[in-house]
Order: C-alpha cells, then sequence, then structure tokens
C-alpha cells in the first residue's frame, strides 16, 4: 500500500515538473518571440532609413538624431552582424540580403591596421555571414582580417596593441602601447583563423594575448582594470588606468562584460582551465557585487562616486541622476553567461542562466526596451557610451542590440 502511494506520489511530482518545465520554457519562447518580434520593426524602419552604405548606424546624438559613423569607427560591424541574427532567428531572405549588402560595405576594413578593433567589425559581420551561409567569398577576407590585426601584436609585450600612442585620460601619462580589456573580444577572429587556415600562429598569438591579460588585467578579486599600457621596447606594465571607467582602480561595468566574454572563447577554444576560472571569477565578481541593482543592470562603472575611488577627470555627481546603468553591459553579460553556463558544473550553470535570463527579462521591460518606432529604431535604451568623455550616456546603442538578439538567439539554442 505505502510503496503503491510513493509510487503515485512520485508520478505526480515528475508530472509537475514536466509541465513546469514545459511552461517555463515556453515563457522563455515567448520572451524570445516577442524580441524579435519588436526586433523587426525596429529594423525595418532602420533599414528605410539608413541607407547610405558608407555611414554605420551606431547611436544617438545629442541632438537625438540617429547617429552614423564611418568605416573606420570600431562599431561598424555590428550593424551587419544584427541583420545576420535577423536572418538566423527568422530564416527571412529579407534578412540575409540586407545583411549581405550592409556585410559587403565593409570588404576595405580587411586591410584596416589603425586599431586592434578589427574582430569586432569583421568577425560580427564577416564571420557571421560565414558561419550562416558558407560563402566561401568571406574566408580569404576574414584571414586578411587576422593577419591586419596580427599587425598589432608584440611578442614583447605579448599582447594585441589596442590603440596607438595616446595621451591617458585627464593627461596624466602618455600611453606607448595600451591595451584595453575590450581586447579580448577579437581573439575569436584569430582562433577562427587557425582552424581554417591550418597556421597556428593566429592562435598562439591569441592565447598569449589571453595569458597577458589575465595577468595584468584581471585583479586578484577578478576585478578588471581596463588599459594596461605597456613598455614596448621591454614588456614591462608602466601604467594601469582607466578610459571609460570611473578611475584607475575601479571597475568599469562594460569592460568586466568584455572580459567574462572574452575568457569565455578562449576556454571554448582552448579548453584551458585557466581562463574558464577567470571567465568565472569574472562573472561572479560582476554578480555578487553588493552595487549591482536587482534587476541586474549594472550602473556605468561598479565604483562610481564611492569612497576611495578618485577619477583623473571632472566628475560632477549632480550632472546625471539617477547614477546611469549600462544596459550594454547587461547585453553582452548575458550573452556571455549563457555560453559559459556550458562548460561548468550543474550548479553554477543553474546560476549564470537564471542570472542571464533575468538581465534578458529586465532588458525586456519598458524600463529598458523602446516602443517600436522610438529610439531611433535601436531596440534598448540606456546604455553608455563614454562617461567621462560624456558621450552616449543613457543612449541606445548598435552593440547593446546586437549582444542583446546574440543572448536570445543563444536562450533559444539552450532550450531547443
Ligand atoms: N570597445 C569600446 C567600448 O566598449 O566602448
Amino acid at each position: 500500500m505505502i510503496k503503491k502511494k510513493l509510487y503515485f506520489l512520485f508520478v505526480i511530482l515528475l508530472t509537475a515538473s514536466f509541465f513546469g518545465c514545459s511552461v517555463y520554457r515556453n515563457t522563455q519562447k515567448q520572451l524570445i518571440a516577442e524580441n524579435f518580434s519588436v526586433a523587426a520593426q525596429q529594423y525595418d524602419k532602420m533599414l528605410e532609413v539608413a541607407t547610405d552604405l558608407t555611414k554605420y548606424p551606431r547611436g544617438s546624438a545629442k541632438d537625438g538624431t540617429l547617429r552614423y559613423v564611418g568605416i573606420n569607427d570600431w562599431t561598424g560591424g555590428f550593424w551587419p552582424g544584427i541583420l545576420w541574427y535577423m536572418f538566423e532567428y527568422t530564416g527571412d531572405a529579407k534578412w540575409r540580403a540586407t545583411a549581405e549588402k550592409w556585410t559587403a560595405s565593409l570588404e576595405s576594413n580587411q586591410f584596416n591596421t589603425s586599431h586592434h578593433d578589427i574582430g569586432f567589425m569583421m568577425y560580427d559581420s564577416y564571420g557571421n555571414g560565414y558561419r550562416l551561409t558558407h560563402n566561401e567569398a568571406y574566408k580569404p577576407i576574414l584571414i586578411q582580417s587576422a593577419k591586419s590585426l596580427m599587425k598589432r601584436y608584440s611578442p614583447v609585450a605579448g599582447s594585441i596593441q589596442s590603440w596607438n600612442k595616446k595621451k591617458s585620460v585627464g593627461g596624466k601619462n602618455t600611453w606607448e602601447f595600451p591595451v584595453i580589456i575590450d581586447n579580448m573580444m577579437n581573439l575569436e577572429l584569430l582562433f577562427f583563423a587557425s582552424k581554417i587556415t591550418g597556421d597556428n600562429s593566429y592562435r598562439d598569438a591569441a592565447i598569449k594575448h589571453a595569458e597577458t591579460t589575465m595577468k595584468n588585467h584581471v585583479r586578484p578579486d577578478y576585478s578588471s582594470y581596463h588599459v594596461v599600457s605597456y613598455d614596448p621596447a621591454t614588456g614591462a606594465v608602466k601604467y594601469r588606468q582607466a578610459a571609460q571607467g570611473f578611475s584607475d582602480n575601479s571597475t568599469w561595468a562594460r569592460g568586466q562584460s568584455w572580459g567574462i566574454y572574452g575568457f569565455t572563447v578562449a576556454y571554448r577554444e582552448t579548453k584551458d582551465k585557466r581562463f574558464l576560472q577567470t571567465a568565472q571569477g569574472m562573472a561572479d565578481f560582476f554578480l555578487n557585487h553588493k552595487k549591482l541593482p536587482s534587476d541586474k543592470v549594472p550602473l556605468w562603472d561598479f565604483n562610481v562616486g564611492e569612497a576611495g575611488y578618485v577619477p583623473d577627470w571632472k566628475f560632477d555627481p549632480n550632472q546625471y541622476q539617477p547614477i546611469p546603468r549600462d544596459a550594454s553591459a547587461a547585453a553582452i553579460t548575458s550573452s556571455a553567461l549563457l555560453e559559459l553556463s556550458k562548460y561548468v558544473d550543474e550548479a553554477h550553470a543553474k546560476t549564470y542562466k537564471q542570472a542571464a535570463i533575468a538581465m534578458i527579462q529586465s532588458l525586456s521591460s519598458p524600463a529598458y526596451r523602446a516602443e517600436p518606432g522610438s529610439n531611433n529604431y535601436f531596440m534598448l535604451k540606456n546604455s553608455v557610451g563614454s562617461f567621462p568623455a560624456n558621450a552616449e550616456v543613457n543612449s541606445p546603442l548598435v552593440y547593446a542590440d546586437y549582444y542583446f538578439l546574440e543572448a536570445l538567439l543563444r536562450l533559444k539554442k539552450l532550450q531547443d
């Protein structure tokens, strides 16, 4: 009798958990579908207004109009990347045709050696295009892009130089060989180039760059410096500073996101546990931070205005109140966490997945997602480009949309 009762209880629990899971899955499916429907409405309009293939939609200008940038800007690959993600979700040839057109507009960038951002520019456009269509014509362009990026690699510093020589923010120092944490995002292009050419030199440089970043940008508590500038002659660290963050010792939210994402990719490509540990440490720092708001969309810097954090630039705490959030950092982190969740034990996987879904839910709410027809036809509001430069504060940003769509697609794939 007792055995029978236990059996019934077991069956009831199993059924409830099955229906519970499927309700949960359906809710997520709806969330994804609804976001792609809003995306289609926004980007249809964007395609109507953004018709000049030499002007890439980036965000909003100070006067509230749509801000475009030229081909040399680091963000040019995100708009074609968005169009590829629209094609990936819908399978609609219309999106493919527009993605192809905008991707082709970037072709001459394969020779761009003026900064490190060629990975963002070419892998998000041509890389996604190659992944989805296997268009052989994209391959040599991606290989040349990797070759151009390698021109900025120094074996002495063990790093790819991000920016050319420049003054630090506030002018205190001169950075001769500045490397920013964002540069971890360019490594995927190098890993790809090695896989398709069989030439390991790209991959070796990517691994060395990741090791150097792990050593010099990541602090013992897994927070991060934005900029590390090296002595190009010896490879010694000269300065550890901020550029878009609050102060040299603070943690710029999007920088932390680039680190989580970049070290997750480095682990995917190498299976080196040190990179996994770094990705997890950086993710845990982000998620467990006492200043992370309950909707999990971070302040633009984790330490803004905090005692002990002194900026090199003039900060007026009253200029923007409440302290602006950075939706782009949440979008990047949610996408990274969904990938990271595949490489860790069950308990961590659950934590990362739940946090990513919470971020996606917040970004889908009216606080962050624009009403169709508004926001210059971007999906997300409330990102911060560079607070110290007073640029793009509480603004849409094309890369926030790109990583948001990527996160939605990753969530869909995890469900499927
Ligand atoms: N890579 C520049 C930025 O994240 O703003």
